[in-house]
């Protein structure tokens, strides 16, 4: 998979996916992340990148050139309608549809190049959602001043889900939404500290009863505190 970010800040993004799983898959091969800058793409004499908005109105807007040379540079085209079936040009903005598991695990399997333009939260040129954009994300409902954070995070959310990523295809499996509940608690030792000790259950050794154990809690705890997650698409439990 290759995953480049447009962004008027690459510095931003310094070494976040230098850490952890991303490190790892890097490392392995599995996954190439490339920061751009916007600013590269601009044609004038001052590299502007924004440009008042007609109509008025406070803020600056991304303007369209620079971002629609950049995919074309990236892509060989600016015409979604050519890109290749395994191509995702996502833009990150608050309008976009929530991101969700679903959404990373959709990416994880289907795409194999993803280019995720960073907005601005006064706005992009609306000809860069129109022609570029396949799919718009929105991390969750609250305004960040840029797209930046939401592209670490979905990249983040995308390259653990990808075949071998993880040290156990299984914790991926287990993690909290895959399976629509919340995570179980865990433990690990001393089994007694300071005066609070581990559920006995998964001190025994009995593996069908740990299992039962960790789905009552995961189902109690994501009745307390998702009880959204727990109802279906007709609103029944
Ligand atoms: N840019 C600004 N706010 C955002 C959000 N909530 N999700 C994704 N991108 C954003």
């Amino acid at each position: 998979m290759k995953i480049d970010v447009l962004t008027i800040f690459p510095e931003f993004f310094g070494q976040v996916f230098d850490f952890g799983i991303i490190r790892r898959a890097k490392l392995a091969g599995l996954v190439e992340v490339n920061v751009h800058d916007i600013r590269e793409y601009a044609t004038d004499k001052h590299k502007m990148t924004d440009d008042r908005p007609f109509g008025g109105g406070d803020g600056m807007v991304l303007k369209a050139e620079p971002i629609f040379l950049a995919i074309e540079h990236l892509l060989g085209t600016s015409d979604r309608s050519e890109y290749s079936e395994s191509v995702r040009v996502v833009m990150l903005s608050p309008q976009g549809r929530p991101l969700k598991q679903q959404i990373a695990k959709e990416f994880a399997e289907c795409a194999g190049h993803i280019v995720l333009i960073c907005g601005r939260y006064e706005g992009i040129d609306e000809r860069v959602n129109e022609m570029l954009v396949t799919d718009e994300i929105s991390i969750g409902d609250y305004v960040l001043s840029g797209g930046e954070p939401a592209a670490v995070v979905l990249t983040d959310a995308i390259v653990r889900l990808l075949p071998e990523a993880l040290g156990s295809q299984t914790s991926a499996e287990n993690d909290s939404f895959s399976n629509g509940l919340l995570d179980c608690p865990h433990y690990t030792r001393p089994a007694e500290f300071r005066g609070m000790s581990v559920p006995e259950v998964l001190l025994n050794g009995n593996h069908a009863e740990i299992e039962k154990w960790r789905f009552e809690k995961a189902l109690e705890k994501t009745k307390r505190i998702r009880p959204d997650l727990l109802i279906g698409e007709n609103g029944e439990m």
